[in-house]
């Protein structure tokens, strides 16, 4: 089975995916931190990420220590992301790994994927669809707190500003913009305990099983 997560930043989905993937002893992947591997590869190098000519190169020749460096969940790595993630030829370079990954978990029991685009493009054919949302102001506050808690200096303004800038460029590229799938169901996060989600999304898990 293949359970397909997407929705915004900061909206609960991958809390949600990993523990699903624990419960159901399926495999994970985190298809943003891919993105934000592309992205910090491109930073390290010196280039821009908007260039594409560096972000393509970074896509086909990802060094996945990448995505075991601290510095791939800070907001300029998710910023870089967000630049990347819009070029066609980024995404086509990284499509074929998250397909297999899908199609061929290492455990062989299933797979849950998290991202923007799994259930649209990615894996059209997943099982389960899950759309994971929270109202901006949620979702900052979340990031809001992460951050502090990793001890990182973080402005309130600041850091809803790039989520609305961050959700602004996903939603409208051209290339698997963000949106729910035809079949996805949508849970709203915004005043739901992590406990509550999970509960929702294992039932729907669980009526596709
Ligand atoms: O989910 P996360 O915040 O780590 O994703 C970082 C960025 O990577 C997103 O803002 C988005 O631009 C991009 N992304 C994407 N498609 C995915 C996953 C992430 O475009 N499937």
């Amino acid at each position: 089975m293949i359970i397909a997560i997407d929705g915004p930043a900061a909206a609960g989905k991958g809390t949600l995916a990993r523990r699903l993937a624990q419960h159901l002893g399926y495999d994970f992947l985190d298809t943003g931190s891919l993105y934000r591997g592309v992205g910090l590869q491109v930073l390290r190098a010196g280039g821009d990420p908007a260039d594409p000519k560096a972000a393509k190169a970074a896509a086909e020749r990802l060094d996945l220590k990448l995505l075991a460096d601290p510095d791939l969940r800070d907001e300029a790595a998710a910023n870089a992301a967000s630049l990347v993630a819009a070029q066609p030829a980024v995404r086509a370079a990284l499509l074929d790994f998250q397909r297999n990954f899908a199609r061929k978990p290492p455990g062989g029991r299933g797979a849950v994927l998290d991202g923007r685009d799994v259930g649209t493009v990615v894996c059209p054919e997943a099982e389960v669809k899950l759309f994971i949302t929270a109202s901006s102001e949620a979702r900052a506050l979340r990031r809001l707190r992460e951050l502090q808690e990793a001890g990182q200096a973080a402005i309130w303004d600041a850091v809803l500003q790039d989520m609305r800038d961050r959700d602004a460029r996903d939603s409208r590229r051209d290339v698997a913009p963000l949106k729910p799938a035809a079949d996805a169901v949508v849970i709203d996060t915004t005043s739901l305990s992590p406990d509550q989600v999970f509960e929702a999304a294992l039932a729907i898990v669980d009526a596709k099983r």
